[in-house]
């Protein structure tokens, strides 16, 4: 039959007083189970292990959102192993059946869309519309994912007389997915959602920080109906149960976000042949970025510093497509920064469950620590040309204030290295070559944008600024699903675009009958 065109899930208008009382509502249930404990679930098996991985209201220490069971080698090593015996039934389900599960799952997350969201509010420090925007994006992977391998299992013959060629696609086996938590539900579920219409089954393994949001997506491929054992759900600590995951020999695939030194080091991992393994593990690794904004000489400056506020404030920077760095031609460079700057301050900061505040906390102290060091360094490098203060904040979440050094060097250190929080490198450029140089002069090539107003150099950065996404007079975040499909290339990942035509091959081996007739 005909596939239906895919259409984006429309984001929740804040504006309208019933969603605002909706989603305050969500939060006030979302308050009342804080603190329950999510136990593994392989094989359709709920499992306890006595070891429990705490998920922290950045916004506030105090508060323990949810337990995630913390998964051991043992209990790794039995999910791959469930999922293996899994695989032929699932593999030999038609496609269309697949499909149909994941376009439940959908159904499923959109009748849930303010409770998820409320809950990634608490345990993400995710804004209302973030929050929001996350769960439509998980809803747009079930729709277009299911779509996708509609489109992909129609016959694809080459006959000839005296010979019949068909060529189509098969799963390869069991998938390791594991996800970062800066969009817990999107990611996770974008991952899943194309290794599993593809036919392959699959352990989740969430991020440390967000147990809950991924437990969530488990009950909702449950309530669809997906079979014991296709999908399973095995919180956990990264470092003990990953490699696990990784090494065994029935593992098939890893898909894998995050970042780049992870990334790395599941590549080594899975090129090492295992003691009984009988196929080239595949990986797909999306990993960070550095991703920068060139203005030019005649850009919108309005336009431009509403844009680079957005991409490198918005979720306190913690985006692999966040503007980390902005590349400014001299003759505006004043002019810009000094707007910026304005701009920047007058950000409101404060808890995500008030709408009002347009940032946050960071993901946990760790992150908090991490990110203070690399901006105690790069004082010592850079000029600091503003810091917001969020000392009243301090005793009560990992907040990082908004901060911006000027005149950076475009080989310093907060020039080359991700934060993934909310510092912005301003650099100065002589022309345009000069931004365009210092523009690609990392090892990642993720995200960038262009604020211009002339065609030439508009037609000159879309050749020559080489990145997976390119933006040009908007901001760099917030990707939609098959209109922007996501992903970069160097050491930001393998390049497969989540979202896009060519993601879901990645999940499937292609095979060739030929029959003489
Ligand atoms: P991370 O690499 O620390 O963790 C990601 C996942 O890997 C988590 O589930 C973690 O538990 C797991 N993990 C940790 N150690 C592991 C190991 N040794 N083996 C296997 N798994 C292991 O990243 P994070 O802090 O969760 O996310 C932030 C990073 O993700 C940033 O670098 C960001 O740019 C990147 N990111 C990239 C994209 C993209 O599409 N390119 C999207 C979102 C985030
Ligand atoms: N897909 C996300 C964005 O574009 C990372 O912001």
């Amino acid at each position: 039959g005909t596939t239906p065109r895919f259409r984006n899930e429309p984001l929740t208008d804040f504006t309208r007083p019933e969603n605002r009382t909706a989603m305050r509502s969500a939060l006030d249930a979302a308050r009342r189970r804080l603190g329950e404990t999510l136990p593994i679930v392989i094989g359709g098996r709920r499992i306890e292990t006595g070891r429990w991985v705490d998920s922290v209201n950045p916004a506030w220490r105090g508060e323990i959102v949810a337990r995630g069971a913390a998964a051991t080698a043992e209990i790794a090593t039995s999910a791959i192993d469930i999922a293996r015996d899994a695989f032929p039934a699932w593999r030999d389900t038609p496609a269309g059946q697949r499909a149909d599960l994941l376009r439940k799952v959908a159904l499923i997350l959109r009748r849930d869309k303010f409770a998820l969201a409320a809950l990634e509010v608490f345990e993400t420090g995710k804004q209302w519309r973030e929050a929001d925007a996350d769960i439509a994006e998980a809803i747009d992977f079930c729709h277009f994912c299911a779509d996708e391998m509609q489109r992909l299992t129609r016959p694809h013959r080459r006959d000839i007389p005296g010979e019949d060629n068909e060529y189509f696609y098969e799963p390869r086996g069991v998938a390791v997915v594991i996800a970062p938590w800066n969009f817990p539900l999107a990611i996770l579920c974008g991952m899943t959602a194309a290794a599993l219409v593809a036919g392959n089954t699959v352990i989740m393994k969430p991020a440390e920080q967000s147990p809950a949001v991924s437990a969530r997506l488990m009950d909702a491929f449950e309530e669809a109906g997906v079979p014991k054992g296709v999908v399973n759900y095995l919180p956990g600590i990264g470092e003990e149960v990953g490699p696990v995951l990784v090494k065994h020999p029935d593992t098939s695939l890893i898909a894998f976000t995050g970042s780049r030194a992870v990334g790395m080091l599941i590549a080594r991992q899975a090129a090492e042949l295992a003691e009984g393994q009988e196929q080239i593990k595949r990986v797909i690794a999306e990993l960070g970025g550095k991703n920068a904004v060139i203005v030019d000489d005649d850009a919108d400056l309005d336009e431009a510093v509403h844009g680079v506020v957005a991409s490198a404030f918005g979720y306190s920077g913690q985006k692999c497509s966040a503007c980390s760095r902005v590349i400014v031609l001299d003759s505006v460079y004043e002019t810009f920064l000094s707007r910026l700057v304005e701009s920047t301050r007058s950000l409101e900061i404060g808890p995500a469950e008030n709408p009002g505040y347009y940032l946050g906390p960071v993901i946990d102290d760790e992150a908090q620590r991490r990110i203070l060091a690399m901006i105690d360094r790069a004082r010592r490098q850079s000029r600091l040309a503003y810091q917001a203060d969020v000392s009243a904040l301090a005793s009560e979440g990992s907040y990082v204030p908004p901060t911006i050094f000027a005149d950076v060097s475009p080989s310093a250190s907060i020039a080359q290295e991700e934060v993934f929080g909310p510092v912005l490198a301003v650099i100065r450029a002589a022309d345009l070559t000069d931004a365009l140089r210092i523009a690609n002069g990392t090892k990642y090539a993720l995200t960038g944008g262009l604020f211009s107003r002339s065609p030439a150099n508009i037609d000159r950065v879309r050749r020559e600024f080489r990145v997976g996404n390119l933006y040009i007079n908007r901001k760099i975040t917030g990707a939609l699903v098959d209109r922007q499909p996501f992903g970069g290339f160097k050491l930001s990942g393998v390049g497969s675009k989540a979202g896009g035509p060519d993601y879901l091959q990645q999940f499937l081996i292609p095979r060739v009958i030929t029959e003489n007739t």
